[in-house]
């Protein structure tokens, strides 16, 4: 997958990652949470700046879903987001701005080409080798058992993403 060769840099030690989705309340929270997790056992939580938003904007201000949060917690991590919308000074501010599905990619991409943003934009399973879809399906509408599934899918290309992002040796 795409990775930037110019980050971490002197100016920016810290590499910086935003996960999106369309409420910022189920997917990418989990996803920041994930991703912050695996960093932190892999003594790398230093080197990031990890944060989620969502495209849309109904859940401004909210906590995560119960759901999202349940599941966390059942993996031993703690949700702490509190629901954001994705701005055109996040193009600024990220390296990395990591779509959960095709739609929310396909907003992303619009708002890196409005703003002449040199973020990398992807999709978050495209960091999974084995990814048998391109998209976290959308838990929101489901039961909790969507949530697990989400749970798994998020883990695996966290680690993926987590292996594929360049790292600092020092
Ligand atoms: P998320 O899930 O994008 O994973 O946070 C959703 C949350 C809320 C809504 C849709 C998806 N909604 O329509 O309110």
């Amino acid at each position: 997958m795409f990775v930037r060769m110019d980050h971490p840099s002197p100016a920016h030690p810290k590499t910086r990652v935003l996960f999106v989705c369309l409420g910022n309340i189920c997917r990418s929270p989990l996803a920041e949470g994930v991703f912050r997790h695996l960093a932190e056992e892999a003594g790398l939580a230093h080197q990031f700046d990890i944060d989620s938003a969502g495209t849309g904007s109904w859940h401004v201000g909210e906590p995560p879903d119960a759901r999202a949060s349940l599941v966390a917690s059942k993996h031993g991590i703690t949700l702490e987001s509190r629901g954001r919308q994705v701005t055109r000074e996040d193009f600024q501010r990220f390296d990395y701005v990591i779509a959960m599905d095709r739609d929310n990619l396909r907003v992303l991409e619009r708002m890196k080409a409005e703003t002449g943003s040199d973020a990398v934009v992807a999709l978050l399973r495209s960091f999974d080798p084995e990814a048998d879809g391109d998209d976290v399906p959308d838990p929101y509408y489901g039961g909790s058992s969507g949530f697990e599934q989400v749970f798994q899918i998020i883990r695996k290309a966290c680690r993926g993403l987590l292996e594929q992002l360049p790292k600092q040796t020092a």
